[in-house]
């Protein structure tokens, strides 16, 4: 990661950041021994760097990757043991990704690994991904007993289309690279070293546009379908607290902890 002294250094728990001279911060997902799972933390610390992010003209554009081996396996597991769904809609989580959301400058995503559940949801709300060759996508919250809730369902449907996106969260099974690629969910895939090196050259081109026109240009584009999402996006969140009443969420988050495979009874 490219560095240098910056106001983005501070005493982060869970995320590296860097901002360099060509105006690209760089944000580094740094969990590595839960595979970047988001923790409550983590996703806390995503969001803040962004706000200030969002008022500081020395950036441009935004890297966000998981470094070389994972982008992120989806939400922390271990913390949602004992949610009840009164806790999961008062989450101080959907106003963290709602930060992360409403960021207006281009954001690069960089993808190697797991990129998976809230860890696929978050590279969504990236404006362009870049993915090495080993990188693998999916929104496996099915196996948990639960679905997608932070815009998984309506995001993926309308970057790949109904029936993958189907496939991908009914199944649980991930697309590859290349797959993710040729469905339109990646933009370029490139050799895993290579990853955060090319998320930057291209963040380095795109800070030398002008930056208001580059503002603009995001929000005209996801313009293009946000409206079309936000029903989608809350009903989905309902849906996802809904299931923390079940027995097969407790059933699935269970089977993850002990390592070994869910029984579902549908109750
Ligand atoms: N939360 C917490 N810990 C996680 C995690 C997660 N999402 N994913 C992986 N880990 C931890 C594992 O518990 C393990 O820790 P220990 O070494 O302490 O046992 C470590 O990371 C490595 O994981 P595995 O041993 O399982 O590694 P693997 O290579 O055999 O499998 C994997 C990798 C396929 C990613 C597997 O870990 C996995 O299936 N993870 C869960 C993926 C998932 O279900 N994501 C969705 C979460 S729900 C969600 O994301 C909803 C939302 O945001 C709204």
């Amino acid at each position: 990661m490219a560095s240098s002294p910056s106001p983005y250094n501070d005493d982060n728990e869970d995320i590296l950041t860097s901002l360099n001279e060509d105006h690209v911060l760089t944000i580094q997902l740094n969990r590595p021994k839960a595979y970047n799972a988001l923790r409550t933390q983590l996703l806390k610390e995503v969001a803040e760097v962004l706000i200030k992010a969002t008022s500081d003209d020395l950036v441009r554009c935004v890297v966000l990757t998981g470094g070389p081996k994972v982008f992120a396996a989806g939400a922390d597991i271990t913390e949602m043991v004992d949610k009840t769904p009164v806790d999961v809609l008062n989450d101080p989580r959907a106003a963290y990704w709602m930060s992360i959301r409403n960021f207006p400058k281009p954001m690069i995503g960089a993808i190697n690994g797991f990129c998976l559940g809230g860890g696929n949801e978050l590279a969504m709300h990236c404006d362009i991904l870049i993915a090495g060759r080993n990188a693998q996508f999916g929104q496996p919250e099915i196996n948990l007993g639960i679905i997608p809730g932070a815009g998984g369902t309506q995001r993926l449907t309308q970057m790949i289309g109904k029936s993958k996106a189907m496939k991908l969260v009914l199944s649980g099974q991930f697309l590859s690279a290349i797959e993710a690629e040729q469905a339109g969910l990646v933009g370029e895939v490139c050799e895993p070293e290579l990853t955060i090196q090319k998320a930057q050259n291209l963040a380095k081109i795109i800070a030398l546009k002008p930056p208001i026109a580059a503002r603009l240009a995001k929000e005209a584009v996801l313009k293009a379908s946000d409206g079309l999402l936000a029903e989608g996006i809350q009903f989905e969140r309902k849906a996802f607290a809904l299931l923390f009443a079940t027995q097969d969420k407790a059933e699935g988050v269970s089977a993850f902890m002990e390592k070994r495979k869910p029984t579902f009874q549908g109750r």
